[in-house]
């Protein structure tokens, strides 16, 4: 295969190198041709724009393949811990025994957060979503920290941003969720495996002894490992932009994390269960609901279905559907919209609407079905996403800086009003 594509633009030629990466994916290299030519791409939506180069993640959507640092999802949600999952992603291989044991340790020395925090989340309406106070928190933990402000800093100073950050994401994500119900927060347990202290600091109350289930705990930790990373997502090319300003971490993964909560994003957990209970309280039937999908009306979609990049099916979706029955059925829960959102699914993948745009069940149409019966808040889902996502949010920060990448800068094609002659207020009419 040649090494350059040429490029005709008006019987002038242009060289446009080839890349080729690892798994056989091919690439237009188009950097030097605005330059050369005076044309940019255009392209809305980075539908077909590599906008780095990355060794953390391969996704095949056409073949259905999640794959990190090389090892495919089945097998990372059947046999590992969370954390292992972490540390695959920032650190590059998956860690001994010893290596793990390390990293635990050190995560379980800084699960506390600043006390002042519950000043912060005190000055939130009742009511208010998780999504934004965890967005704010996010945003604060900066100034506990003034040192992760130095974009020059070392090494060894982003591992400490790094190892704070996964200690207490779990304690800022229970004690929103205290907040939201009005409980005094729990505080953390270190000597509870990541997943289980979690759970106490949420589930658990200040004036009794909690014990986890190891149907809960098995779930999360599954969950958590299926939303770890996902290449350049909406939310991770939003950490890499704000990050390649060198703006710190903390104010990345808040940037990060209202990028997630979007409908179309994150967000889409909580909008599927509420599409569901809508569906059974409304009485409808789950093939009148996608008549008003697929006649499009206003503000109308199938929730949990599609993918911009997955056009066969989403591997991850598999896995939960499964997790799902389980669950379920270990918990001896019998959820009617589960039965709705079965029926939705079985329909519209027989559905001309559905099969000619390519829309298969995506991670989140039953990930809120096992939240639910795991006991979240439906207002929680996103804020579940974003714990599972933080250390693919953290690897890919980390890779932008390390590969020195320049400012994200996109270029745009004006459609505006050209030049004007400027009109005084007493002339304007
Ligand atoms: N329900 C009905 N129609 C849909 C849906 C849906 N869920 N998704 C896409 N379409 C239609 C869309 O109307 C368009 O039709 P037409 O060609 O007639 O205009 C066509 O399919 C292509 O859609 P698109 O919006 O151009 O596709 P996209 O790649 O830009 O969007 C998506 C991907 C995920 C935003 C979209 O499929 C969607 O809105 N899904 C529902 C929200 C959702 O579940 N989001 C979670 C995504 S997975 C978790 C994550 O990583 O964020």
């Amino acid at each position: 295969m040649s090494d350059n594509a040429i490029l005709n633009i008006e019987g002038k030629e242009y060289n446009l190198p080839i890349h080729k990466g690892t798994e056989g994916e091919l690439a237009l290299n188009i950097s030097k041709l605005r330059d050369e030519s005076q044309y940019i791409t255009l392209d809305l939506g980075y539908k077909n724009t590599g906008a780095t180069t990355s060794k953390i993640t391969f996704l095949d959507g056409e073949e259905g393949i999640l794959r990190h640092r090389g090892y495919s999802i089945e097998d990372l949600a059947e046999n590992c811990t969370f954390l292992e999952v972490a540390y695959l992603l920032i650190k590059g291989n998956l860690p001994n025994v010893e290596e793990l044991s390390t990293f635990q340790n050190t995560i379980s020395r800084h699960t506390l957060v600043h006390e002042d925090v519950k000043l912060m989340l005190n000055a939130y309406p009742t009511g208010a979503h998780p999504m934004g106070k965890l967005m704010a928190v996010m945003a604060l933990m900066s100034s506990f920290y003034p040192d992760s402000l130095n974009p020059h800093s070392q090494e060894d100073d982003f591992a400490v941003t790094m190892n704070r950050l996964l200690a207490k994401m779990p304690t800022i994500c229970a004690m929103i969720h205290k907040h939201s119900v009005g409980h005094p927060m729990v505080y953390p347990t270190n000597n509870l495996n990541y997943v289980e202290n979690y759970l106490k600091m949420t589930f658990g109350h200040i004036t009794e002894e909690y014990e986890c289930d190891p149907v809960i705990s098995d779930a999360m930790n599954k969950l958590l490992i299926l939303h770890a990373d996902h290449e350049q997502n909406c939310s991770a090319s939003t950490v890499r932009m704000v990050g390649s300003s060198h703006a710190n971490l903390y104010a990345s993964i808040s940037a990060g994390i209202a990028a997630l909560w979007g409908p179309l994003h994150g967000g889409a957990n909580q909008q599927v269960l509420e599409m569901l209970q809508e569906i059974k309280d409304s009485g409808i039937t789950p093939q009148q609901h996608l008549d008003k999908v697929k006649n499009k009306e206003a503000g109308v979609r199938l929730m949990g279905f599609g993918h911009r990049v997955y056009k066969n099916f989403d591997p991850r979706a598999k896995i939960i559907k499964g997790a799902c029955d389980n669950v379920l059925k270990k918990l001896g829960v019998n959820d009617p919209l589960l039965d709705i959102a079965m029926k939705l699914e079985e329909i519209a993948l027989k559905d001309e609407y559905f099969v000619s745009r390519k829309l298969y069940p995506n991670v989140d149409f039953y990930s809120g079905i096992i939240y639910k019966a795991l006991g979240f808040p439906t207002q929680m889902f996103t804020v579940l996403f974003a714990l599972g996502r933080l250390p693919g949010w953290i690897a890919q920060w980390k890779e932008m800086r390390e590969n020195n990448e320049p400012i994200g800068r996109p270029r745009q094609l004006y459609l505006g009003e050209p030049l004007r002659p400027f009109i005084k207020m007493s002339d304007r009419k």
